[in-house]
């Protein structure tokens, strides 16, 4: 049986190895720890199978500034991965209708996140609602997510956190 719980910092050692393992390289790791270490982090979860962690989401603090200064306190997706050995059993959709809630809970206004549009579209991510963003991204990966619909449309300027290494 999968759960969904928040994650404790006693987590972080073995979501490490899950997230190493998932993406087959080092970086998706670090950038979580770059993240948590900057006070970035807005939550985590994790996906269980009796107690043994074996997936992860990661939303961080993504201001978007409008033209008229004011700031979208949006949320970036990134990273989420499911161990590999436990993948298409539905934990990372699990993970992402998890992850929605609790945005929903927290009236986050939008999420952005960048993937495989055939995996994203179907939680309701498109490239259409990211379009008008000034992003260091664009085109169909680039996606996001309105829950105050129409939040996006006028557009604004993307802030990623210092831990992706992005110009800003
Ligand atoms: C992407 C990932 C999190 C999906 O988790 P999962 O638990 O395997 O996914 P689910 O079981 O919820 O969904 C499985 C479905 O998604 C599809 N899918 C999985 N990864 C996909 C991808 N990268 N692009 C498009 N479709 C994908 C599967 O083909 C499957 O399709 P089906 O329902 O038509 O059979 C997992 O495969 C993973 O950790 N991948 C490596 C890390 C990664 O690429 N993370 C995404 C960063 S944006």
């Amino acid at each position: 049986m999968t759960a969904i719980r928040s994650v404790v910092p006693a987590d972080h050692g073995a979501l490490d190895a899950v997230i190493t393992a998932a993406f087959g390289q080092r970086d998706e790791a670090d950038l979580v720890e770059r993240l948590r270490r900057d006070g970035d982090v807005l939550f985590e979860l994790a996906a269980t199978h009796d107690d043994t962690v074996v997936g992860h989401i990661l939303f961080s603090r993504l201001p978007i500034i409008r033209d008229d200064g004011s700031v979208i306190a949006a949320a970036s997706l990134a990273p989420l991965c499911v161990r590999p050995d436990c993948q298409n059993q539905g934990i990372g959709a699990d993970l992402i209708g998890a992850g929605m809630n609790e945005c929903r809970k927290r009236c986050i206004p939008a999420v952005i996140v960048l993937g495989d549009p055939d995996y994203y579209q179907r939680f309701g991510f498109s490239a259409a609602a990211a379009r008008p963003l000034a992003a260091p991204f664009s085109g169909p990966h680039f996606m996001a997510i309105e829950f105050d619909s129409g939040v996006l449309k006028d557009g604004g300027k993307v802030r990623y956190p210092a831990a992706f290494g992005l110009p800003g």
